[in-house]
């Protein structure tokens, strides 16, 4: 089996807890890697770097490929860029994907839930760009361009494709942002007229889509949505199949891939052991397929999928008791 090189970022809070665990488990499943372990974050800063995204880590991913990321902290209303919106850029990972599935064991309100987000990653109004016009008057710029509007929906397509997926819905809100939400829909609808049109395609205003999701979330199948919109509506689907310790995602560009559950630093239980390692286990097992190592993620997938049906191990989250590493040695002692 060939030895993989795969960039590990901890992170911050509940980071170096849940990505210690996915570790774990994908050695414990047979994974051969060299883990090239660098810092990103308030960690990152706390350890001597020069800044919250060192030189150093986005060399190794850029060097290596592939990376498996914890959360990180971001300062609310001052401070420094997100790390997260200053690796997408940097490394143009254009596309955020996040499979929601409903989980055995995980009681919701719904139990066929299954669908795949697809956020645009690098523009939008996380471009960042705010301006103060007047004392009491700002203003942030929401950018959209032809290249990445056509470059996402270009891969929503070719993925939804080759995950024999059926329709793509695209949440928009060009009735009101006619010109960054418009370009989004007509660069969609394009790409859909003339290069997919066997997949099913509908354009829907996110305001009623959101109410829609909640009503019957088994309508979608694959959402394409620009960056803000997709960050929002992946939490709230996340919320559909048991929170955010069960939803993983994945950043992907053409030169490199970042694989991080959905969630954040959760610093409310930072150091608790209790986090659920889920998410970042199953982020783990889309970085295994995404590097060809399909049989160790599918033996991983049926190792938790085993502990969830079971019960007996579930974290609090999920209304269990089972601390972080309680989990993760269920999973590993499942796997076969
Ligand atoms: P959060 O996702 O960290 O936490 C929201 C709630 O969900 C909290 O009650 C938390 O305890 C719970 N939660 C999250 N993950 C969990 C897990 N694995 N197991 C059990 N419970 C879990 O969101 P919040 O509080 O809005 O953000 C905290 C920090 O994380 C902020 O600084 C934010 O900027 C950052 N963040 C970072 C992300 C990233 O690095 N990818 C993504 C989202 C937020």
């Amino acid at each position: 089996m060939a030895k993989h090189t795969i960039v590990v970022i901890p992170g911050d809070g509940i980071g170096p807890e849940v990505v210690g665990a996915a570790r774990r488990v994908m050695e414990a499943a047979g994974l051969s890697v060299d883990w090239v372990e660098l810092p990103a974050g308030a960690t990152a800063v706390e350890q001597g770097f020069e800044n919250v995204l060192p030189a150093r880590t986005l060399a190794a991913i850029q060097a290596h490929k592939v990376a498996l990321k914890g959360p990180v902290t971001t300062p609310v209303g001052k401070g420094f860029t997100s790390v997260n919106v200053q690796l997408r850029k940097k490394l143009n990972l254009y596309a955020a994907v996040r499979p929601v599935r409903s989980l055995p064991g995980v009681k919701t309100l719904y139990d066929n839930v299954n669908m795949i987000i697809i956020r645009e990653n690098t523009e939008g109004l996380y471009s960042g760009i705010e301006n103060e016009v007047i004392p009491g008057v700002v203003t942030s710029l929401k950018v959209a361009t032809e290249l990445a509007c056509t470059r996402i929906a270009r891969f929503a397509f070719r993925y939804a494709t080759k995950q024999h997926r059926k329709k793509i819905t695209v949440f928009h809100k060009a009735n009101i942002m006619k010109m960054t939400d418009g370009l989004f829909l007509n660069c969609s609808r394009r790409i859909y007229e003339e290069e997919y049109p066997n997949i099913e395609y509908e354009e829907v205003i996110i305001d009623a889509g959101c109410m829609k999701i909640v009503q019957d979330p088994t309508r979608i199948d694959v959402l394409l949505m620009e960056n803000l919109y997709g960050d929002v509506v992946s939490d709230l689907c996340a919320g559909l199949v048991g929170g955010l310790g069960v939803v993983p995602g994945s950043n992907i560009g053409d030169e490199a891939a970042v694989f991080e559950a959905v969630h954040g630093s959760a610093p409310d239980i930072a150091g608790k052991g209790v986090a659920n390692p889920l998410a970042c286990i199953m982020s783990g097992v889309m970085m295994l397929r995404h590097v060809h190592e399909d049989a160790i993620a599918l033996r991983i997938e049926k190792a938790y999928d085993e502990v969830l049906a079971e019960g007996k191990n579930l974290t609090r989250d999920l209304g269990g008791s089972a601390g972080t590493n309680q989990f993760t040695d269920a999973v590993i002692g499942k796997l076969k």
